[in-house]
């Protein structure tokens, strides 16, 4: 048997354990955008942070393999208190959740007394909790603007806030100094050159993307927006301003279309460390159960819901049972 092979029957067994665990403990794997081919591969949901946090309210089973990064796990279990949330690598962070944490918030509202603060969901529950209302990528801007408030601080990503700022120019928003280490990898000058080397592909980015990349891109969304902006539209090529791992699912969904990776850094390490073998590991061994305490999670529950009220179409459906 050669290398390949090998690989192939191990995948194989890992991915008949995973199923067997899945049916004995009435799981659900509910998967990022970003994670590794053969994680997607196993999704019984996969997409953006939105869509993942929705799923994770309607969701009837009893346990929730969470294969993201933790703060994505803990809204998952703020979500679903009387549900069993498993996140299979522990140490699967986020650095730019990590930028901001409750005793720099609360130096900034003394700072900004009566200015809402508006928390991207990429934030620890005790942040969210401190926070008005939380946002996704794919709902900051319409978050800014339901908001009464003329003033807002955003947290924790800069270059998000910026974004939302030009689409948002009669409000004021005061940024916090937080950034996706991933997302500044990718370099105006990394941008140009995929152009030029594709000049018929359209450049989508992801708004945690720096202000001079942005102003190169052709559409700027959310990962689950990519999806379907690719669907849509008329172009085959498309230069794709985020990490790495969309590209399997776009080129699954779209084997005629072609997608270019700017440069080869855009990968995030926390994303990629859920392999198979502990997602086998985390339903046999129940780990790592995701809670939060109840005080926290009922704030953070409100920031989070009002995000669900005033962006979704159909808020109350968003929200059933909360
Ligand atoms: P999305 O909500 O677009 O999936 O982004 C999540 C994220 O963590 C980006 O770095």
């Amino acid at each position: 048997m050669n290398i390949h092979d090998k690989e192939k029957k191990y995948i194989e067994t890992l991915n008949k354990k995973i199923a067997k665990l899945k049916k004995e403990r009435n799981a659900v794997i509910i998967v990022h955008n970003y994670q590794r081919d053969e994680i997607q591969d196993i999704a019984d949901i996969s997409g953006d942070s939105l869509a993942l946090s929705k799923a994770a309210v309607r969701t009837d089973a009893d346990v929730i393999v969470f294969c993201g990064v933790y703060f994505m796990a803990e809204t998952a279990a703020i979500l679903n208190p009387n549900k069993t949330v498993l996140l299979p690598v522990f140490e699967a962070g986020c650095p730019l959740a990590d930028m901001v944490n409750t005793e720099k918030l609360l130096e900034k509202r003394k700072e900004y007394p009566d200015v809402a603060v508006v928390c991207y969901v990429n934030s620890s529950a005790t942040v969210k909790a401190q926070s008005d209302i939380c946002c996704t990528s794919s709902n900051a801007v319409k978050v800014v603007k339901a908001l009464s408030n003329k003033r807002v601080i955003f947290i924790p990503d800069k270059n998000l806030g910026r974004y939302v700022q030009s689409q948002v120019p009669d409000k004021e928003i005061i940024l916090w100094e937080g950034f996706c280490p991933t997302h500044i990898r990718l370099q105006e000058q990394d941008v140009l050159k995929t152009k030029q080397d594709h000049p018929e592909a359209e450049f989508i980015a992801h708004p945690e993307c720096q202000p001079q990349v942005l102003n190169l891109a052709d559409h700027i969304c959310s990962t689950g927006g990519m999806f379907t902006y690719v669907k849509n539209s008329s172009a085959n090529e498309f230069i794709i301003g985020t990490e790495n791992g969309m590209l399997y699912k776009l080129r699954k969904e779209n084997p005629d279309k072609k997608f270019y990776l700017p440069t080869q850094h855009l990968v995030c390490p926390s994303m990629k460390l859920t392999t198979l073998g502990w997602v086998a590991h985390a339903l046999e061994a129940n780990e790592h159960i995701i809670s939060v305490q109840p005080e926290i999670a009922q704030k953070a529950l409100k920031s989070i819901k009002r995000m669900l009220e005033v962006s979704e179409e159909n808020p109350v459906a968003a929200i059933a049972g909360y």
